[in-house]
């Protein structure tokens, strides 16, 4: 068989596992002051963009709570910020791990902060901050990725993928530096080599050439991170929205937004892979854009605020 044709039976697999169903992905919402917590609007943008909607659990939910939203959703999405892993999302993972074993393709997605949380958590780490190193000088700062040789290989950059319809995401990532990096935290490769099923994909050096994990997949389970910012390129204008000064340096060329599109859209199609109908609107959890305020954020161009 050659390439091409290896690539159609690509496409036509693609095909057969394709759906026409709207997952929903509960998203994590992070402290805001004493009353509110908030979720910048461009993670759920974002998840809409991949053909996906959302619905929030609060920072602090109890266990019955995240019950309730692990039974009405298809996947889960940390955020970034600059918090220690909650109990909900300790407990989430591990009924997730329980669902995924029993056969139910649940799916989990971290950026920045959140990779992190997954991180920590495939460790195992009752200490997060075990393997978890600071003092990175990765903020405001544009990558291009270093991949390793199990990323082509991948579910999540495999350019064969069902998801990417010919579209090499390796090489556009690899030769154009559009991944924002906002962190001074981060993993040293090193120090993930002993995490079991844990796939690092890609790495990159900050500006002083120390190296830190930039993305990475479960071995076998839908579970995916970056410690960049795909959500930002197409909703963040890099600038405060009411003073223009500038904020993050949030690339917006064709190629920055087509990366954002194509991981959006493989985290909601492994979303959709539970094919059912999970989100009952009875159940009390709403759809995110349904009923909350959005403000305009110095630091987001928008942001929901949920009250506590
Ligand atoms: C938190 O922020 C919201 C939105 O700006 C505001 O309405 C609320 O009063 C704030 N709460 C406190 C305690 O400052
Ligand atoms: C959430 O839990 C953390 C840790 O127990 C606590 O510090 C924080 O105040 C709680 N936040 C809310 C909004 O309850
Ligand atoms: C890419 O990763 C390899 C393996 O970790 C490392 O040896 C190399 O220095 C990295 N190159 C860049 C430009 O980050």
């Amino acid at each position: 068989m050659n390439v091409q044709q290896l690539a159609l039976l690509a496409i036509c697999l693609g095909s057969a596992l394709a759906t026409n169903y709207t997952p929903v992905i509960a998203v994590i919402s992070h402290p805001y002051n004493a009353t509110h917590e908030a979720i910048p609007g461009s993670y759920v943008k974002y998840l809409e963009m991949g053909g996906a909607r959302s619905l929030r659990f609060p920072f602090n939910a109890s266990d019955a709570y995240m019950d309730n939203v692990l039974a009405n959703t298809d996947g889960m999405f940390f955020i970034g910020g600059g918090e220690s892993l909650p109990a909900s999302a300790k407990y989430a993972y591990s009924v997730i791990s329980g669902l995924q074993d029993a056969g139910l393709p649940y799916a989990m997605w971290g950026t920045c902060n959140g990779f992190q949380w997954l991180t920590e958590l495939m460790a195992g780490h009752e200490k997060p901050n075990d393997i978890l190193g600071s003092g990175y000088d990765a903020e405001e700062l544009n990558l291009a990725l270093n991949f390793t040789g199990d990323a082509k290989v991948s579910r999540l950059f495999n350019p064969i993928s069902d998801y990417y319809e010919g579209i090499d995401l390796i090489g556009l990532l690899t030769d154009n530096a559009v991944t924002l990096n906002l962190h001074t935290y981060g993993f040293d490769p090193k120090d993930v080599e002993d995490i079991p099923d844990y796939t690092v994909l890609s790495t990159n050096l900050d500006r002083n050439g120390r190296e830190f994990v930039s993305s990475f997949e479960h071995a076998t389970r839908p579970i995916y991170g970056t410690q960049f910012h795909p959500e930002k390129n197409p909703f963040e204008y890099g600038a405060d929205s009411k003073t223009g000064v500038p904020v993050e340096p949030t690339i917006h060329t064709g190629l920055a937004v087509r990366h954002s599109f194509e991981l959006a859209r493989f985290f909601a199609g492994e979303a959709a892979k539970t094919g059912m109908n999970r989100w009952d609107p009875s159940s009390g959890l709403e759809i995110i854009y349904k009923d909350h305020a959005i403000i305009i954020e110095n630091d987001y161009e928008e942001k929901y605020l949920f009250a506590i």
